[in-house]
């Protein structure tokens, strides 16, 4: 024995492993022309993320998303504490080339400093550098969203928002989308170091949730597809000038174009907003987990989001 079945395995070994190399490479030839892989998975992970913060990028059909738990306001010795579960198709079958994974939030912060009462901003964000980011404002022809959301008391994913009773619960929150622009390219990509930040609530739970220059009153309003967004403005702690649209009414399920909350800004010519001539080198959407006494789920049923230049 011995000897010769080692030639015999040496010579059939040889075959096999040139046979797969052919069908691997066949497999990615068929995915790159958009044809069906000969393996495909089609099974659906359901993973979970508690970290303080972690990068989660699942592969998806066309963009590429991030998403991150993002509890930068908070340390565990305050208790409390935020979970963010992603659900992916590990075969990339989404709606739309910009359709995101489908992910929920569960939190749950005890009340903080009036200075800083942000715990956490789990998000989602388009990963564009280098394709659609840094996009100049005076190149950008739409930014289409299409968001279907719910927010609830409990650890399940709930089937409608009751914003009032959330708030009589002492829930404090909202659901954003968050963008960043600058004179300089790369700084329009960092959340800290950007000159503006503009943000579109779609949604503002408990009183405690206010967008910066509330007290000031709305400085302009504009209506997207029947929701009225009206904006505040101010500074933050880094001195970012801050422009928030926040809709008149909580809107569970938007669909529209947002590019008017950044181009008429621009346009006005104020030193303190960005102009057409900035880039817009980030955008994501999110919660901004302030405090709530239970438990509470925000769950995105389904979003896309883009941003499509000249
Ligand atoms: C991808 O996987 C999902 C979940 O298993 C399945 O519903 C869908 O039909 C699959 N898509 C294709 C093109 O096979
Ligand atoms: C998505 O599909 C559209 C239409 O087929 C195409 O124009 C666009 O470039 C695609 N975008 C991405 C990010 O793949
Ligand atoms: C929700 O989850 C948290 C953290 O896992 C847990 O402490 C709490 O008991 C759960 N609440 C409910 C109502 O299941
Ligand atoms: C998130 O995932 C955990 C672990 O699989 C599960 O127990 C929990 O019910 C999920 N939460 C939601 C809102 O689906
Ligand atoms: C949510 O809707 C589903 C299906 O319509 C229903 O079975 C479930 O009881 C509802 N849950 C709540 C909390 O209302
Ligand atoms: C306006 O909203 C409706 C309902 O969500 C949607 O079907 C429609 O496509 C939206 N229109 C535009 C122009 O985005």
């Amino acid at each position: 024995m011995g000897f010769r079945s080692l030639v015999s395995f040496v010579m059939l070994a040889i075959p096999i492993g040139v046979t797969l190399g052919i069908l691997l490479a066949l497999d990615a030839h068929r995915q790159a022309t958009g044809q069906q892989p000969l393996f495909q998975d089609n099974s659906v992970s359901k993973d979970q993320y508690c970290q303080k913060a972690y990068g989660i990028s699942p592969t998806s059909k066309g963009l590429q998303y991030t998403l991150n738990p993002n509890q930068w306001g908070w340390d565990s010795s305050q208790g409390g504490g935020l979970c963010m579960n992603v659900t992916q198709f590990n075969n990339n079958t989404y709606a739309t080339n910009v359709t995101a994974p489908q992910f929920s939030v569960t939190w749950q912060y005890p009340q903080g400093p009036e200075t800083q009462p942000v715990h956490a901003f789990p998000n989602i964000k388009l990963d564009g550098e280098g394709t659609i980011f840094p996009a100049a404002i005076s190149s950008i022809q739409s930014m289409p969203v299409d968001v279907e959301w719910t927010y609830g008391i409990g650890n399940k994913s709930a089937n409608s928002t009751d914003v009032t009773g959330m708030a009589a619960a002492l829930v404090n929150t909202n659901v954003a989308i968050d963008m960043f622009l600058d004179s300089d390219k790369t700084k329009s990509q960092s959340s800290t170091d950007a000159k503006y930040e503009i943000m579109v609530w779609l949604c503002t739970i408990g009183s405690a949730t206010q967008p910066i220059g509330l007290a000031q009153g709305p400085v302009s309003a504009q209506v997207i597809n029947g929701t009225t967004f009206n904006l505040y403005f101010g500074q933050n702690s880094l001195e970012q000038y801050v422009l928030t649209w926040t809709a008149a009414t909580a809107v569970e399920n938007f669909v529209g174009d947002i590019t008017p909350l950044v181009t008429t800004v621009a346009s006005l010519g104020r030193a303190d907003f960005p102009s057409s001539t900035d880039y817009l080198g980030y955008m994501g959407l999110g919660s901004e987990a302030l405090w709530s006494p239970q438990s509470v789920t925000f769950d995105v049923k389904y979003l896309s989001m883009d941003v499509r230049t000249a």
